[in-house]
């Protein structure tokens, strides 16, 4: 039986899972994050310094709470599953060293772990969805449409050309004064609201399939706002999720239309990242196509248990002792 322990730190979250896996079977035994939304609250976003230095002053406390909590110590862990990429450099080398210092002192192999894949990756984790199928991505730095034909195979058919959607939630919220980051705040204000208030025009770029444009969203808000003074934030808020939503469904169903051969059109769908926990989203994607399978709510943002889910999945990518010392991350993925 392995016992991995997963550690995430490619943005603002620290995470940190305990996961049992034996005979293909996975069992998340401990799960515990913290996230840095009110240190982050007075500047409005990710300040990168920040983050990296928050990383590492809770690191520490959060895996030594992870492990007691099961009654387990580091001496039971058989490996480390670490995010190597792509993220903020900063982040990701504490959460690295952290895995390095552990890995040097206890002798433990390391899963470098691709943070895009280990988002999707987890749909596998409560669903049985059978192969190929594709997957929206839909984060606070990525929104991409990938086409899966096999385990570990992700072949990339759209993509935001700007802004990702979590970003127009995020800087959406901004303009409106909503707290950061504002996707959940949107998304429970736009539950009370009247969707159809105001057409937020979304990018259609007939001419390139599969890609988007957000930043014009956020331009578009602020100009409503200057001339709408007086406006139910609700109806606002409803408007303005729907505009992403449908750009989502618009574009999945450009790529299906026309990037993908007859025979895969009718391929289930899987829903990962931040984005993907957004109520409306969920409804509008069960609602326009026929098998949509979603990550759960709970494993949408940042969390450690992907990532040690992740390194379960694939056990080739495993580096062993002493060699794993020089694994690195890169603030790109690839
Ligand atoms: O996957 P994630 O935790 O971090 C990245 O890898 O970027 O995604 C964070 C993003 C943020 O932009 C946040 O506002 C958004 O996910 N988010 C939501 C919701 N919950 C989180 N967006 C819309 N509706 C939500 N309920
Ligand atoms: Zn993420």
């Amino acid at each position: 039986m392995r016992l991995i322990l997963g550690i995430e730190t490619s943005c603002d979250d620290t995470s940190i899972a305990l996961l049992s896996s034996q005979n293909s079977k996975a069992h998340l035994l401990a799960h515990h994050s913290l996230n840095q939304d009110n240190l982050l609250k007075k500047w409005g976003g990710v300040v990168p310094e920040i983050s990296a230095r928050e990383h590492a002053l809770v690191l520490k406390p959060l895996i030594e709470h992870t492990l007691k909590s099961q009654n387990l110590s580091m001496n039971e862990v058989t490996d480390i599953a670490i995010t190597t990429q792509p993220g903020l450099i900063g982040s990701l080398l504490t959460g690295l060293h952290a895995a390095k210092t552990l890995s040097l002192v206890y002798q433990k192999p390391i899963t470098p772990v691709h943070h895009l894949k280990a988002h999707m990756e987890m749909i596998h984790f409560e669903h049985s969805v059978a192969y190929p199928y594709l997957a929206l991505l839909v984060s606070g730095g990525h929104t991409q449409i990938y086409w899966c034909p096999s385990p570990g195979v992700y072949e990339l058919k759209g993509e935001t050309l700007d802004d990702a959607a979590g970003e127009a939630f995020d800087k959406g919220g901004k303009v409106l004064g909503l707290g950061y980051p504002a996707g959940r705040y949107i998304d429970e204000k736009a539950k009370l609201g009247n969707k159809k208030f105001f057409d937020f025009p979304i990018s259609r770029m007939k001419d390139r399939p599969g890609k988007l444009s957000f930043s014009g969203l956020k331009t578009s808000l602020r100009q409503f706002l200057e001339k709408n003074p007086t406006f139910d934030i609700n109806d606002v808020c409803a408007s303005y999720q729907e505009a992403i939503v449908q750009a989502l469904i618009l574009k999945m169903k450009e790529v299906i239309r026309e990037l993908l051969p007859l025979e895969a059109q009718s391929a289930p769908i899987i829903l990962a990242g931040g984005v993907a926990s957004n109520s409306r989203l969920r409804e509008a994607f069960s609602q326009t196509f026929k098998k949509t399978f979603f990550v759960s709510p709970q494993y949408c943002t940042d969390n450690g248990a992907m990532v040690a889910f992740y390194a379960h999945q694939f056990p080739k990518l495993m580096i062993p002792f002493p060699e794993c010392l020089s694994l690195d991350a890169k603030s790109r993925g690839d």
